[in-house]
């Protein structure tokens, strides 16, 4: 090979590695991909009721954190878990039926995931964001988040942890409200 081949080669090499890390910086540093097909892929595991805000919450977790919870093992990288808030009508009772979707929170928990928030506030791997129904990113700014979810803190930052447990085991949907009870339902 000539000099000016092995130079080339050597350029094109050294091009294709500053590409590959600026593509992986900016992963790495950009927002949770939206799972589009949560609702056909992922176990709905729970439903929460709001009443005094007329809110119901759906809870899906994608098969690998339904696999760990059901043998009560952490959940391991990868696992991803969607609540969906729906605005709901109420009856004679209180009880409500969802009417309209209106959010998509987003957790999931990847290896370095938090690793630029401050110890007492990092929810361990997980990082959060919030999509809109159509899967439109409304906001990856995870402060509230995470300071909220530090509250479970014993169990993976996750409230509705044993729920998952409880559903996993049973094949049952979950609808009874967190120890928190109302005061966090908003
Ligand atoms: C004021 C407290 C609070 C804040 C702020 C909050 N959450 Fe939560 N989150 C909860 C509670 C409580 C639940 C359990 C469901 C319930 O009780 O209605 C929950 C549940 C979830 C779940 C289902 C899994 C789990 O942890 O049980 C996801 C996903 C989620 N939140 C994402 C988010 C995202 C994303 C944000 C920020 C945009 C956020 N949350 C901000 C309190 C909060």
């Amino acid at each position: 090979m000539n000099r000016q081949k092995w130079l080339l080669r050597l350029v094109l090499l050294l091009f294709s590695v500053v590409i590959s890390l600026g593509i992986s910086l900016i992963a790495a540093s950009d927002s949770l991909e939206f799972p589009r097909n949560y609702q056909q892929d992922f176990v709905h595991y729970a439903s929460i009721a709001c009443p005094n805000s007329r809110i119901v919450r759906q809870i899906y977790a994608n098969p690998m954190a339904v696999n760990a919870a059901k043998e009560s093992k952490p959940l391991p990288d990868g696992s991803l878990i969607v609540m969906e808030t729906h605005s709901a009508i109420a009856d004679a009772n209180n009880q409500l039926t969802p009417s309209r979707l209106n959010n998509v929170f987003i957790r999931e928990k990847q290896s370095g995931f938090g690793a630029e928030h401050s110890e007492n506030l990092r929810n361990g791997n997980w990082k959060y964001a919030w999509y809109s129904p159509t899967g439109s990113l409304v906001s990856s700014s995870e402060g509230s988040c995470l300071s909220c979810h530090t509250r479970v803190r014993d169990r993976d930052y996750i409230f509705t942890l044993p729920d998952l447990a409880i559903a996993a085991q049973t094949n049952e949907l979950q609808s009874r409200p967190t120890e928190f009870g109302l005061s966090v339902c908003n």
